[in-house]
């Protein structure tokens, strides 16, 4: 039975019914297939692409127009996930003019549902911003990978009591401006469920404990397909990787020894027309 589209106030529900909301991430049309298929609640086209797809050191120089390829490749197969476009890094932070501007484009070209950005307090105008412009919104506090080198690097965030209060606050002026959502990255469990308990709107975790309103994981760490690192908060639930090596070197041994193709990967054309052309080549 085909599901039915999720909506922003779809997620929102899921906060006060108690039901835990599923995230992941999809950059193309074969994985955003098999992640809607499998009636995942948000599929998130993140700039992590630039790193698991685009082989980029960081997230930092992905840009506008690469984010638009791969969201258009997602939306133009989902059926039920809500589709999230990430912002990359500068496509915001320079005026709040270029942040509407730059989310109307993953509206209107990527097709997306709604967009989510990175940042606080400090982000609580543009938000505002683009969700009077009539564009959901998600938020991103914690780590914040586009901005890890202000943090000093990808470490946990909000180990302290003050910087586990500020998490707090985040969070509330994030809801205040207008979020339908927050992602909370590598947070301590208990300032999670803190952070959760301190908004109405639904938290989804990465490396922030169970106490989230959902989990998002990047699926390319989830099946072990990112080899450089493993996070870990990351559940790596196989080794995809070595299964794709295995299969690539069977492929070389069946070329070279002839194994491959074998008679039913192969065309065949009458024999009649067959044996009209050696005559003709040999008249
Ligand atoms: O880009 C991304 O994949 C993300 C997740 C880590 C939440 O922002």
């Amino acid at each position: 039975m085909e599901q039915k589209k999720q909506t922003v106030l779809d997620i929102r529900a899921k906060k006060n019914s108690g039901s835990k909301i599923s995230m992941l991430t999809a950059y193309d049309y074969p994985w955003a297939l098999l992640v809607d298929r499998a009636g995942i609640d948000i599929i998130l086209v993140g700039d992590s692409l630039g790193m698991v797809v685009l082989g980029y050191q960081d997230t930092v120089s992905v840009t506008m127009d690469e984010m638009i390829h791969h969201v258009k490749a997602v939306t133009g197969v989902v059926k039920s996930s809500l589709v999230v476009g990430d912002m990359p890094f500068g496509s915001y932070n320079v005026s709040v003019k270029k942040a509407i501007k730059n989310a109307n484009r993953f509206m209107k070209e990527g097709r997306a549902d709604c967009i989510k950005l990175e940042g606080g307090m400090i982000m609580a105008p543009v938000i505002s911003a683009i969700v009077k412009a009539g564009i959901p919104v998600q938020g991103h506090i914690g780590l914040t990978p586009q901005t890890a080198s202000a943090l000093g690097g990808f470490k946990v965030q909000g180990k302290s009591a003050a910087a586990a209060r500020a998490l707090i606050d985040d969070a509330k002026a994030l809801e205040d401006s207008g979020c339908f959502s927050i992602v909370l990255e590598a947070i301590p469990a208990p300032i999670a469920k803190m952070v959760t308990e301190a908004v109405s709107i639904p938290t989804i975790g990465i490396g922030a404990g169970s106490d989230c309103d959902g989990q998002v994981l990047v699926t390319y760490d989830m099946v072990g397909l990112f080899d450089r690192f493993t996070p870990k908060f990351v559940k790596q639930y196989t080794k995809i990787s070595e299964t794709i090596s295995g299969v690539i070197s069977e492929f070389k041994a069946d070329v070279e020894n002839g194994k491959f193709p074998e008679e039913k990967h192969s065309f065949t054309m009458k024999a009649d027309e067959l044996e009209q052309l050696k005559k003709d080549l040999s008249d």
